[in-house]
């Protein structure tokens, strides 16, 4: 897809929030609450960020990036170089982080940025008149992107929780919020790794289909042990895995075609069929009983636990 950068705003401090509309001036593909879109930026950076505008709207695409949460140069470039007018090739959105629209009550826990699919969310579920709350933790007022147009929409259906740390006040406790919530309510996590694992811990004892979570970062570092062979079982080929390269990198390097995106095992891009041998899991894609099934994995991020890995590529 090829977006035009509209506008740009500052939503907080070190937050700014770009508007795109479609190249042909037509309307956009739809997309469900929680869903994100990549942009590809240059030197073959691929980001994802969330959308955050009502998935109601077809005239534009709405996504937020702040500036201190990429260490990788992608926020950066966001927050330096494009100005209204900029050309952006970009993917259909996708939805791995979706609502559940038909639940009672929709507890939403967000960190800093993670507060941008939920704004998304609670656009669609007040449209829907569902229940939702949200407890959002951010460093200060200032840097609490959306607090105030949330706040604005919180009255009959839904509530605001907003913990800012830096003016001494407590981070919300994750393990009553989930311990108190109501049965049928689903719960959604969207932060800083710390979060998110608390989150999960606090999550461990629901059902899964009840338990949401997205993250922006890798919760694991890639495997770099090497010391493994892969086939690639269409075109019979062998390599050797040595220490210190990803088996991304040693596919990369043999000029395999290869579709990746994140390289850190969080978008699903890089998804490949598993025929034979044990893969040594790192991504946060996967659920574990994907990852026991070991049909599929990461090759961005994952590595090996057999001799030998048998790929379908
Ligand atoms: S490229 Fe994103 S999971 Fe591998």
């Amino acid at each position: 897809m090829r977006l035009i950068l509209q506008q740009l705003r500052r939503e907080a401090e070190g937050i700014v929030s770009y508007e795109f509309v479609a190249a042909d001036g037509g309307l956009l593909p739809p997309f469900t609450a929680g869903a994100h879109i990549d942009l590809q930026l240059p030197g073959g950076l691929v980001r994802s960020y969330s959308l955050a505008n009502a998935p109601s709207e077809r005239h534009r695409y709405v996504v937020a990036v702040d500036h201190a949460s990429d260490s990788r140069g992608g926020s950066a470039w966001m927050h330096t170089v494009p100005r209204p007018g900029h050309v952006f090739d970009a993917s259909a959105p996708i939805n791995d982080f979706a609502l559940y629209e038909d639940a009672p009550l929709s507890i939403f826990i967000a960190g800093g940025i993670g507060i941008t699919p939920f704004v998304a969310m609670v656009a669609r579920l007040q449209a829907l008149g569902r229940s939702w709350q949200l407890h959002y933790t951010a460093r200060s007022r200032q840097r609490a992107a959306y607090a105030q147009a949330l706040n604005a929409l919180a009255h009959e259906n839904g509530t605001v929780d907003l913990r800012c740390t830096a003016d001494g006040m407590a981070r919300p406790d994750i393990a009553a919020i989930v311990r108190e919530a109501p049965a049928g309510a689903h719960l959604y996590c969207c932060g800083p790794g710390g979060m998110l694992d608390a989150f999960t811990a606090a999550c461990a004892g629901l059902p899964p289909q009840r338990v949401h979570l997205e993250r922006f970062a890798a919760s694991q570092e890639a495997a770099t042990e090497g010391g493994y062979e892969v086939q690639l079982a269409r075109s019979g080929r062998t390599l050797q895995v040595e220490p210190g390269r990803t088996l991304l990198d040693t596919l990369l390097d043999a000029g395999v075609q290869i579709q990746y995106a994140c390289s850190q095992g969080i978008c699903g891009t890089c998804c490949t069929p598993v025929i034979e041998g044990r893969p040594d899991h790192r991504d946060d894609y996967l659920t574990d009983e994907e990852k026991s099934a070991n049909r599929a994995m990461m090759v961005c991020c994952s590595g090996s636990l057999s001799a030998r890995l048998v790929l379908d590529l």
